[in-house]
Protein backbone atom coordinates (compact mmCIF):
# COMPACT_ATOMS: atom_id res chain seq x y z
CA UNK A 1 0.00 0.00 0.00
CA UNK A 2 1.35 3.34 -1.15
CA UNK A 3 1.97 5.92 2.30
CA UNK A 4 2.05 9.47 2.55
CA UNK A 5 3.10 10.62 5.65
CA UNK A 6 3.75 14.86 6.72
CA UNK A 7 6.29 16.06 9.13
CA UNK A 8 6.51 19.15 10.71
CA UNK A 9 9.95 20.71 8.92
CA UNK A 10 12.52 22.25 11.07
CA UNK A 11 16.45 23.10 10.61
CA UNK A 12 17.73 19.76 9.87
CA UNK A 13 15.39 20.09 6.99
CA UNK A 14 16.70 23.42 5.44
CA UNK A 15 18.72 21.64 2.38
CA UNK A 16 15.92 19.60 1.71
CA UNK A 17 13.19 22.26 1.81
CA UNK A 18 15.53 24.58 -0.61
CA UNK A 19 16.01 22.01 -3.38
CA UNK A 20 12.47 21.28 -3.18
CA UNK A 21 11.10 24.75 -3.29
CA UNK A 22 13.74 25.25 -6.04
CA UNK A 23 12.95 22.22 -7.85
CA UNK A 24 8.87 22.26 -7.77
CA UNK A 25 8.87 25.85 -8.54
CA UNK A 26 10.53 25.84 -11.76
CA UNK A 27 8.35 22.88 -12.72
CA UNK A 28 5.34 24.51 -12.19
CA UNK A 29 6.22 28.10 -13.83
CA UNK A 30 9.51 28.13 -15.55
CA UNK A 31 7.92 27.28 -19.49
CA UNK A 32 5.74 30.69 -18.75
CA UNK A 33 9.04 32.66 -19.07
CA UNK A 34 10.84 34.36 -22.10
CA UNK A 35 13.92 34.31 -20.48
CA UNK A 36 15.91 31.30 -18.41
CA UNK A 37 17.71 33.57 -16.85
CA UNK A 38 14.50 34.83 -14.79
CA UNK A 39 13.50 31.84 -13.71
CA UNK A 40 17.25 30.84 -12.43
CA UNK A 41 17.19 34.62 -10.88
CA UNK A 42 14.20 34.30 -9.40
CA UNK A 43 14.75 30.53 -7.77
CA UNK A 44 18.57 31.11 -6.49
CA UNK A 45 16.71 34.55 -4.64
CA UNK A 46 14.16 32.95 -2.94
CA UNK A 47 15.03 29.04 -2.68
CA UNK A 48 18.85 29.69 -1.58
CA UNK A 49 19.82 28.61 1.87
CA UNK A 50 19.39 31.50 3.17
CA UNK A 51 16.48 32.61 2.44
CA UNK A 52 15.29 29.39 3.41
CA UNK A 53 16.92 29.84 6.97
CA UNK A 54 15.70 32.78 7.62
CA UNK A 55 11.92 31.59 7.06
CA UNK A 56 13.04 28.49 9.48
CA UNK A 57 14.37 30.98 12.11
CA UNK A 58 10.70 33.09 11.64
CA UNK A 59 8.42 32.31 14.78
CA UNK A 60 5.69 33.03 12.52
CA UNK A 61 6.35 30.72 9.91
CA UNK A 62 5.54 27.21 9.82
CA UNK A 63 7.29 24.22 7.50
CA UNK A 64 5.81 20.13 6.54
CA UNK A 65 7.13 17.90 3.77
CA UNK A 66 5.51 15.39 2.31
CA UNK A 67 6.71 11.53 2.23
CA UNK A 68 5.32 9.32 -0.10
CA UNK A 69 6.78 5.47 0.08
CA UNK A 70 9.58 7.29 2.20
CA UNK A 71 10.50 9.87 -0.74
CA UNK A 72 10.35 13.93 0.21
CA UNK A 73 7.78 14.43 -2.40
CA UNK A 74 6.52 18.37 -1.36
CA UNK A 75 6.38 21.00 1.33
CA UNK A 76 3.79 23.47 2.42
CA UNK A 77 4.46 27.03 4.14
CA UNK A 78 2.27 29.21 5.87
CA UNK A 79 2.95 32.33 7.85
CA UNK A 80 1.22 34.02 10.38
CA UNK A 81 0.48 37.74 10.95
CA UNK A 82 0.83 38.20 7.16
CA UNK A 83 -1.63 41.09 5.83
CA UNK A 84 -3.20 42.69 2.73
CA UNK A 85 -5.75 45.00 2.03
CA UNK A 86 -8.28 42.77 0.47
CA UNK A 87 -8.40 40.91 3.32
CA UNK A 88 -10.04 42.02 6.17
CA UNK A 89 -9.73 40.50 9.90
CA UNK A 90 -7.66 40.80 13.00
CA UNK A 91 -5.42 37.39 13.04
CA UNK A 92 -4.67 36.68 9.23
CA UNK A 93 -2.20 33.96 8.00
CA UNK A 94 -1.13 33.43 4.35
CA UNK A 95 -0.57 29.92 2.77
CA UNK A 96 2.68 30.96 1.33
CA UNK A 97 3.82 27.55 -0.11
CA UNK A 98 1.77 23.89 -1.05
CA UNK A 99 4.28 22.08 -3.74
CA UNK A 100 4.30 18.41 -4.75
CA UNK A 101 6.52 17.24 -6.91
CA UNK A 102 5.06 16.73 -10.62
CA UNK A 103 5.31 13.08 -10.61
CA UNK A 104 3.72 12.52 -7.12
CA UNK A 105 0.19 14.65 -8.19
CA UNK A 106 -2.94 13.42 -7.52
CA UNK A 107 -2.32 11.35 -5.09
CA UNK A 108 -3.76 13.70 -1.74
CA UNK A 109 -0.55 14.72 -1.00
CA UNK A 110 -1.57 17.93 -1.08
CA UNK A 111 -4.96 17.26 0.49
CA UNK A 112 -2.44 15.71 3.43
CA UNK A 113 -0.28 18.80 3.57
CA UNK A 114 -3.52 21.01 3.80
CA UNK A 115 -5.24 19.19 6.24
CA UNK A 116 -2.25 19.26 8.71
CA UNK A 117 -1.93 23.20 8.13
CA UNK A 118 -5.48 23.79 8.46
CA UNK A 119 -5.13 22.54 11.77
CA UNK A 120 -2.12 24.59 12.70
CA UNK A 121 -3.90 27.49 11.69
CA UNK A 122 -6.97 26.68 13.49
CA UNK A 123 -4.43 26.24 16.49
CA UNK A 124 -3.27 29.69 16.12
CA UNK A 125 -6.55 31.15 16.30
CA UNK A 126 -6.90 32.48 12.57
CA UNK A 127 -9.72 34.32 11.29
CA UNK A 128 -8.63 33.56 7.88
CA UNK A 129 -5.91 32.21 5.63
CA UNK A 130 -5.40 33.70 2.22
CA UNK A 131 -2.82 33.40 -0.83
CA UNK A 132 -1.55 34.08 -3.99
CA UNK A 133 -2.13 31.61 -7.08
CA UNK A 134 -1.53 32.48 -10.96
CA UNK A 135 -4.89 33.61 -12.92
CA UNK A 136 -3.98 30.16 -14.87
CA UNK A 137 -3.13 27.86 -12.89
CA UNK A 138 -6.28 25.90 -13.22
CA UNK A 139 -5.03 22.44 -10.85
CA UNK A 140 -4.57 24.84 -7.86
CA UNK A 141 -7.08 26.83 -8.01
CA UNK A 142 -9.40 23.85 -8.06
CA UNK A 143 -7.31 22.46 -5.65
CA UNK A 144 -8.19 25.84 -3.54
CA UNK A 145 -11.73 26.05 -4.26
CA UNK A 146 -12.29 22.41 -3.26
CA UNK A 147 -11.05 23.01 -0.03
CA UNK A 148 -13.23 26.36 0.55
CA UNK A 149 -11.20 29.35 -0.96
CA UNK A 150 -12.79 32.06 -2.49
CA UNK A 151 -10.92 34.66 -5.03
CA UNK A 152 -11.42 37.96 -3.36
CA UNK A 153 -9.32 39.78 -6.21
CA UNK A 154 -5.91 40.14 -7.99
CA UNK A 155 -2.61 41.98 -8.60
CA UNK A 156 0.19 41.91 -10.89
CA UNK A 157 3.50 40.09 -10.35
CA UNK A 158 6.72 41.53 -12.27
CA UNK A 159 9.69 38.45 -12.27
CA UNK A 160 11.97 39.68 -14.73
CA UNK A 161 11.00 40.94 -18.36
CA UNK A 162 7.75 39.48 -17.33
CA UNK A 163 4.00 40.02 -16.12
CA UNK A 164 1.52 37.67 -13.94
CA UNK A 165 -1.55 37.97 -12.72
CA UNK A 166 -2.21 36.72 -9.51
CA UNK A 167 -5.68 35.88 -7.79
CA UNK A 168 -6.15 36.37 -4.10
CA UNK A 169 -7.95 33.70 -2.51
CA UNK A 170 -8.86 33.28 1.00
CA UNK A 171 -10.74 31.03 3.26
CA UNK A 172 -13.00 31.27 6.63
CA UNK A 173 -10.88 29.58 9.78
CA UNK A 174 -13.82 29.35 12.15
C1 LIG B 1 -1.93 22.10 -6.21
C2 LIG B 1 -1.25 20.87 -5.61
C3 LIG B 1 -0.48 21.24 -4.36
C4 LIG B 1 -2.33 19.85 -5.24
O1 LIG B 1 -1.69 18.71 -4.69
P1 LIG B 1 -2.02 17.25 -5.22
O2 LIG B 1 -1.31 16.30 -4.34
O3 LIG B 1 -1.76 17.16 -6.68
O4 LIG B 1 -3.58 17.21 -5.00
P2 LIG B 1 -4.47 16.10 -4.27
O5 LIG B 1 -4.27 14.79 -4.93
O6 LIG B 1 -4.29 16.16 -2.79
O7 LIG B 1 -5.89 16.68 -4.56
C5 LIG B 1 -6.31 16.79 -5.87
C6 LIG B 1 -7.54 15.95 -6.09
O8 LIG B 1 -8.32 15.78 -4.92
C7 LIG B 1 -9.50 16.59 -5.00
N1 LIG B 1 -9.68 17.30 -3.73
C8 LIG B 1 -8.86 18.21 -3.20
N2 LIG B 1 -9.36 18.61 -2.03
C9 LIG B 1 -10.52 17.96 -1.84
C10 LIG B 1 -11.47 17.97 -0.81
N3 LIG B 1 -11.36 18.74 0.26
N4 LIG B 1 -12.54 17.16 -0.92
C11 LIG B 1 -12.68 16.37 -2.00
N5 LIG B 1 -11.80 16.31 -3.01
C12 LIG B 1 -10.72 17.10 -2.92
C13 LIG B 1 -9.25 17.51 -6.14
O9 LIG B 1 -10.43 17.90 -6.76
C14 LIG B 1 -8.39 16.67 -7.05
O10 LIG B 1 -9.12 15.70 -7.74
P3 LIG B 1 -8.60 15.25 -9.20
O11 LIG B 1 -7.16 14.78 -9.06
O12 LIG B 1 -9.55 14.16 -9.53
O13 LIG B 1 -8.72 16.47 -10.06
C15 LIG B 1 -0.30 20.17 -6.63
O14 LIG B 1 -1.00 19.86 -7.78
C16 LIG B 1 0.92 21.01 -6.99
O15 LIG B 1 1.93 20.94 -6.29
N6 LIG B 1 0.88 21.77 -8.10
C17 LIG B 1 2.03 22.50 -8.60
C18 LIG B 1 2.46 23.56 -7.64
C19 LIG B 1 1.42 24.61 -7.44
O16 LIG B 1 0.79 25.06 -8.38
N7 LIG B 1 1.25 25.00 -6.17
C20 LIG B 1 0.33 26.04 -5.80
C21 LIG B 1 0.91 27.38 -6.10
S1 LIG B 1 -0.17 28.68 -5.59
Amino acid sequence: MNAIEIKHADHQDLELLALLGRVTWAETFGTLFQREKDVKDYVDTNFSISAIKSYLENPNTYFWLAYYNGFPVGYAKIENHVKTELVQGTKVCKLRNIYVLKDFHSKKIGLALWSIMLEKVKELQCDKIWLAVLHTNDKAIKFYKDNEFYTVGDFNLNIGIDSFIMNIMVRECH
